[in-house]
């Protein structure tokens, strides 16, 4: 409990990502997917990976969060035998993204605890008796839109829960071009 506390609240004081490199983002997943596999066994539930290679250029500590949180919550949200997709492409509507997509078949949600699953503390009425604090999508969120990309998220009570990251692709090259140029701007204002 404190130590996600201690989490967000660092996250809601960072403003930039650092310790960014390169790494496969399809690996990152599957080992999360094992990492859980404790919990989603013993629910005799089937996680179903449908993964692109990805090498992403980004802080794999800080997304392997979001990944664990997210299915976490599938696994939790989904009653026993049930089935979890984890699935990893590129945006079809935008190739400059990646897109993770992880769909249960639980208990769904409605639209009013849709809107704020976000939020902090935040936890839906079937979920307080299951434990947690409701700091997990909290963290989540904050993670994603420090990386620059965003989280949907579409329910129905009693079929199932979908939720998107959208993640914009960035590299190492890009990145210290676009350093330099802020470099130049600056010291040409120090003229
Ligand atoms: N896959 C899902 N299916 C159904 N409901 C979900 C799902 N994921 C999240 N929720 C709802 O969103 C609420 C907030 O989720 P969040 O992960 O922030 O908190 P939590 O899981 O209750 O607690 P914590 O993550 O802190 O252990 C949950 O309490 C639950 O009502
Ligand atoms: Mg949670």
């Amino acid at each position: 409990m404190s130590s996600n506390i201690l989490m967000l609240s660092k996250l809601e004081n960072q403003e930039i990502i650092t310790d960014k490199k390169e790494f496969s983002l399809d690996e990152e997943l599957r080992r999360c997917v094992l990492q859980l596999q404790g919990q989603w066994g013993e629910k005799n539930q089937e996680v179903i990976p449908d993964l692109c290679e990805i090498t992403y250029y980004g802080n794999s500590e800080m997304l392997k969060q979001v990944w664990l949180n997210v299915i976490g919550n599938a696994i939790k949200y989904t009653p026993e035998g049930g089935t979890i997709e984890v699935k990893l492409d590129i945006n079809p509507k935008n190739e400059q993204e990646v897109r993770v997509r992880i769909t249960d078949n639980g208990i769904g949600m409605d639209k009013v605890t849709t809107e704020r699953i976000f939020e902090k503390f935040y936890q839906g009425d079937s979920s307080h008796a299951t434990g947690g604090n409701g700091l997990g999508l909290a963290m989540v969120k904050r993670i994603v839109e420090l990386c620059g990309g965003r989280i949907r998220v579409k329910s129905e009570p009693d079929k199932g829960t979908q939720f998107t990251v959208y993640l914009p692709i960035e590299n190492k090259e890009k990145e210290d071009k676009k350093k330099k140029s802020l470099n130049a701007v600056n010291t040409a204002g120090l003229k």
